[in-house]
């Protein structure tokens, strides 16, 4: 019944582009950039790859207990004499490398010089070769027992420009949460200042809010996750109308919820798939954690704590931890449903991230059992999920920037059309516009950073003038 993978290009050999590679390796940490040995490799390996990837691509090599395979079949030219090179690599951490179209022969080197120094750094692979503008070549590790399930090497963090006020919220949240995970009490103060920089300067900003609210090409886990959540539940608040304390309040609670986490290992919180009973237990026990962490830190509002241990509660009953039949308190109701859209719309290393579209339908589905209806409602109805100023990609692949909103359809913004190249405008689309059968004509796939320096908001104006 299955259709046969398609048979990988006869010429490619994925064994001397790694075999290139560990020679680049060498030579970069040998010799000064520019030298010609360095230039005759990288034109060796930029031939290797030149046919396979004008195919196509992208070129996935991936080492499977000590096998290499080429998008996903096992090698058998290179099944030889290969053990040194794998073992070497896979000392270094790597057994995924992939290819994709667009690769320029820096950005071998720069992987190349990276791999003699990463034994020497703890930070994320995928930081790093961004910091080294590799874009099109990735490395990661594979899930050691489940080879079906490619292990997805996604950012930790937001990558590219971010909102100035928005970048600092997440160094904030950062550093309070590594501090806790490395058992020192919590740092009331940065939490108190963090918790007044959003309010007054993140949610005020339409770009900051946009990066939170789009799919998230990051895997999120707890410090990034906490600041998304309490932007989300700040909005949120708002449009049921809490008062500014009470919002301060929920902020503070929401960016704290997880804060439990930090006492679980990383490997188990970051596990795909399932979880057997004692690591779902381990998991669980983020709410208790988090609670007994918040009681104990002095000068938090009451709720706090409370919040964190209720986010996993239905309103119904039922969830996590066990606490009989209490109902959640409202502001844990509220935190769940931001915690619930930030989760789906953001990566996870087994799972791409959905679309804004597609998690509020999940939400909507949650409501009533899982979420307050009426909170699902306000969130899905009401949050501009495309604010001003946004840039957006549609279904039909065309470019856009948002230029008006709040027409009762917070999912299908008008946007002025952009040119691909010069991002000059060529009209204006209503993505509300439905066909003949009543259908949506097109839908909102993704927000996309602009390119690093291009400001569009002159566009705004004369756009919306139009
Ligand atoms: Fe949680």
């Amino acid at each position: 019944m299955s259709t046969p993978a398609p048979a990988p290009a006869p010429t490619l050999d994925p064994l001397a582009i790694l075999k290139g590679l560990a020679a680049l390796r060498k030579l970069a940490g040998t010799y000064p950039p520019g030298h010609p040995m360095i230039g005759q490799k990288l034109k060796e390996i930029g031939d290797l790859v030149a046919d396979p990837l004008r195919e196509g691509g992208p070129i996935r090599i991936d080492v499977i207990r000590g096998d290499i395979y080429l998008d996903e079949v096992a090698s058998s030219s290179a099944q030889q004499g290969n053990q040194p090179l794998v073992e070497q690599l896979t000392a270094l951490g790597i057994d995924s490398i992939h290819i994709h179209q667009g690769v320029e022969l820096d950005e071998f080197l720069a992987v190349a010089e990276f791999l003699w120094r990463h034994a020497e750094t703890g930070e994320a692979v995928s930081n790093q070769l961004a910091s080294r503008n590799v874009r099109h070549i990735t490395l990661g590790k594979l899930l050691p027992l489940d080879t079906k399930w490619r292990y997805q090497q996604w950012p930790d963090a937001p990558t590219g420009p971010l909102d100035p006020d928005y970048a600092e919220s997440l160094m904030m949240a950062q550093q309070t949460f590594e501090n806790t995970s490395a058992g020192k009490p919590l740092d009331v103060v940065t939490v108190r200042d963090l918790v007044q920089l959003l309010i007054y300067k993140v949610a005020r900003s339409n770009a900051a809010l946009g990066q939170i609210l789009a799919v998230k090409q990051y895997e999120n886990l707890t410090y990034c996750h906490s600041v998304n959540v309490a932007m989300l539940s700040l909005l949120l608040g708002k449009h049921v109308g809490l008062s500014d304390a009470m919002l301060a309040a929920l902020t503070e609670a929401a960016l704290l919820h997880d804060v439990g986490k930090t006492q679980i290992p990383l490997e188990v919180v970051k596990k795909p798939g399932a979880l057997d009973k004692a690591e779902r237990k381990l998991i669980e026990s983020h709410t208790t954690l988090g609670a007994e962490i918040l009681v104990q830190a002095e000068g938090l509002h009451p709720l706090t704590p409370t919040v964190a241990l209720e986010h996993h509660r239905g309103v119904k009953g039922g969830g996590y931890p066990d606490l009989g039949d209490a109902i959640p308190h409202p502001m844990s109701q509220i935190v769940s449903v931001a915690d619930v859209y930030e989760a789906i719309t953001g990566a996870r290393s087994y799972q791409a991230p959905t679309p804004p579209e597609r998690a509020c339908l999940i939400l909507a589905r949650l409501a009533g059992d899982k979420l307050n209806t009426a909170l699902v409602k306000t969130f899905v109805n009401a949050i501009t999920f495309f604010p001003l100023g946004s840039l957006v990609r549609t279904t039909r692949n065309e470019l856009g920037l948002v230029i008006e909103t709040g027409r009762g359809e917070p999912l299908h913004p008008v946007i002025t059309l952009l040119d691909e190249q010069s991002y000059s405008p060529i009209g204006r689309l209503d993505t509300a516009t439905r066909d003949s059968s009543g259908a949506y004509e097109r839908h909102i796939t993704e927000t996309v950073a602009p390119p690093d320096g291009l400001d569009l908001r002159h566009l705004l104006e004369p756009a919306r003038a139009a």
